[in-house]
């Protein structure tokens, strides 16, 4: 049998599936064990209470979904206190996901969140920056690089910082995430849609606008996750719109050291397990001895790649 262990940085993972933040919740070990996973993500926690966006909150796309579900929250300490708990109980690194509104509150949420039991903090810099008209911090790679370096000073804690693909120059914020101290770069967070009723004509979001994610927005995360790879030296744990082993695998060929699977638990609770065990299935097929070795092993011509690669750094 394959091994199926990998290394995101110094954190060993038995393989290399784990969950997106907020498409899994502690009632998914009725579906799957834990103790299976290479790693439990949980829904992101922000540092001040809110409710969340107005309802309805999801809406069902050809192929996805858009959500605005915002992030809900009761706290940092009702989380440390309630939330995290449970998941630490498992033989499985905890990955704790952080929004914030500012620089500095992403930073001190994160220093207060690098708790013994937590194996890494995942910076969702996908959300909005509200010192910056509410464009979320890793569209751009100044405000990243601000937003990182605060967050790299208060703690020494792993840490990855999670891009949006709503950039339109996403290798270069992950240089900047890079540069600014992140052990690591999850590509990525859901695109930017709309979607309408045609009898009512409302927005189907109450938040009119909201996140696309699910298999319609695979090739697109996988074209970013490729950048990175070619753009930065940390691991990159890849995430958008895969369901099955063979998605993973593109993932990781395209230079993903890891995966994050989301809208494909929603489906189907039990997929993580199907993916790992599809792994396997793969590897025995392929002859794979470790399937670390696939990392960025996607075969490119090497004249087309460098012709790619001038017309990449022009258009973004
Ligand atoms: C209902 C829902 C809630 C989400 N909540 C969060 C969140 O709290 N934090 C975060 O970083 N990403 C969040 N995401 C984004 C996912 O983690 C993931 O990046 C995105 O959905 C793309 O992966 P997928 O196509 O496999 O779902 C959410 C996605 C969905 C669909």
């Amino acid at each position: 049998m394959a091994k199926l262990n990998v290394k995101v940085g110094d954190l060993k993972l038995r393989n290399p599936v784990m969950p997106a933040s907020g498409c899994f919740a502690i009632e998914y070990s009725e579906a799957l064990d834990f103790n299976n996973l290479g790693a439990l993500v949980i829904k992101s926690v922000s540092p001040k209470s809110r409710a969340g966006n107005p309802t309805p909150r999801v809406a069902e796309t050809p192929s996805g979904m858009l959500n605005s579900i915002g992030i809900p929250s009761k706290g940092l300490d009702y989380y440390r206190r309630e939330v995290l708990p449970p998941y630490t109980r498992y033989d499985t690194p905890v990955v704790v996901s952080i929004s914030a509104d500012t620089v500095d509150e992403f930073a001190q949420a994160v220093a207060e969140m690098s708790l013994p039991e937590v194996a890494v903090i995942e910076a969702n810099i996908s959300c909005p920056n509200l010192e910056a008209d509410g464009m979320a911090f890793a569209m751009d790679p100044d405000t990243t690089y601000k937003a990182v370096s605060a967050i790299r000073r208060h703690t020494s804690h792993p840490f990855w910082a999670k891009l949006t693909p709503n950039a339109s120059h996403v290798a270069v914020v992950a240089k900047a995430a890079e540069e600014a101290g992140a052990d690591g770069i999850v590509m990525g967070n859901t695109m930017l849609g709309m979607s309408i009723d045609v009898r009512t004509r409302k927005p189907k979001l109450g938040n009119v606008m909201g996140g696309l994610s699910g298999p319609a927005i695979k090739p697109v995360a996988l074209r970013m996750v490729h950048q990175c790879y070619r753009s930065v030296h940390i691991p990159i744990i890849g995430c958008g719109g895969i369901r099955c082993a063979e998605d993973a695998v593109e993932f990781m060929l395209a230079g993903a050291t890891a995966v994050q699977v989301g809208t494909a638990s929603f489906i189907d609770p039990g997929v993580m397990q199907k993916i790992i065990d599809g792994l396997h299935a793969y590897c025995d097929e392929m002859g794979v001895e470790r399937i670390s070795e696939l990392t960025g092993q996607v075969k490119l011509d090497r004249q087309l790649t460098d012709r790619w690669l001038r017309f990449a750094q022009q258009s973004g």
